[in-house]
């Protein structure tokens, strides 16, 4: 079943990992691919991995200009976002007392800032009456874990899983409402 042949699928952190694998599937299946990573070389050598025309961005979903360049770039060469994988997310696990501020920021900046502005940048180029789809890696499996040094398998883990789905539920909402016409959007959680 190829649903989704022939539409734009945007994976961050897609020059490995999950990331890659979900892209070669995406292109296998028929989709356009734009993966976003921030090495230019690394991004280089999985769009030829994953072949089929995909296209390579690099950017570091950290920064806000990184992603207002990439999601320029994915405007002008593709026009649109119907599928977006916001994958890209660290792991980085100490236990709490050793955590110090630089730590904190690399984590929320990547795995929760990240992610945020990821969706953020990417609404606008979703189609008005489009099938889209939000799907988040890094956030959900990572953010109080690593802070806090908890077995996933814990009660902050999923608190954590729950913090996520309401992100997306919220943002789901936003687009609905703020839209001239209503979007269907589905907001759905990887972890
Ligand atoms: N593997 C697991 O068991 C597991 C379980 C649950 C959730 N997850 C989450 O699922 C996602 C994929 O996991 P994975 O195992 O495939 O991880 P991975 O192999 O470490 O790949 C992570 C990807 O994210 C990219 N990335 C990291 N920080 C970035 C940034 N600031 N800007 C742009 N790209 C960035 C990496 O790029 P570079 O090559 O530049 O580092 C890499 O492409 C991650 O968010 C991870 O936290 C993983």
């Amino acid at each position: 079943m190829r649903i989704i042949e022939g539409r734009t699928a945007v994976i961050t952190g897609g020059n490995r990992g999950i990331g890659m694998a979900t892209a070669k599937e995406f292109r296998q299946l028929g989709a356009c691919v734009i993966i976003l990573g921030r090495n230019a070389d690394s991004v280089a050598e999985a769009v030829e991995t994953i072949g089929g025309e995909a296209l390579g961005v690099r950017a570091d979903v950290s920064r806000l200009a990184d992603l207002d360049r990439a999601f320029a770039e994915i405007r002008e060469k593709v026009g649109r976002v119907d599928i977006l994988f916001a994958n890209a997310g660290i792991g980085r696990f100490h236990p709490v007392l050793e955590t110090t501020e630089e730590i904190f920021d690399e984590i929320t900046d990547t795995n929760f800032k990240g992610v945020f502005f990821t969706i953020h940048r990417a609404l606008p180029l979703i189609p008005d009456g489009g099938m889209s789809q939000f799907s988040a890696g890094a956030y959900s499996q990572s953010t109080m874990y690593q802070l806090f040094n908890t077995p996933v398998s814990s009660r902050h883990f999923l608190a954590e899983q729950a913090t996520l789905q309401d992100l997306q539920a919220k943002v789901a909402d936003v687009v609905r409402l703020s839209g001239t016409q209503f979007r269907h959007i589905a907001a759905n959680c990887e972890t």
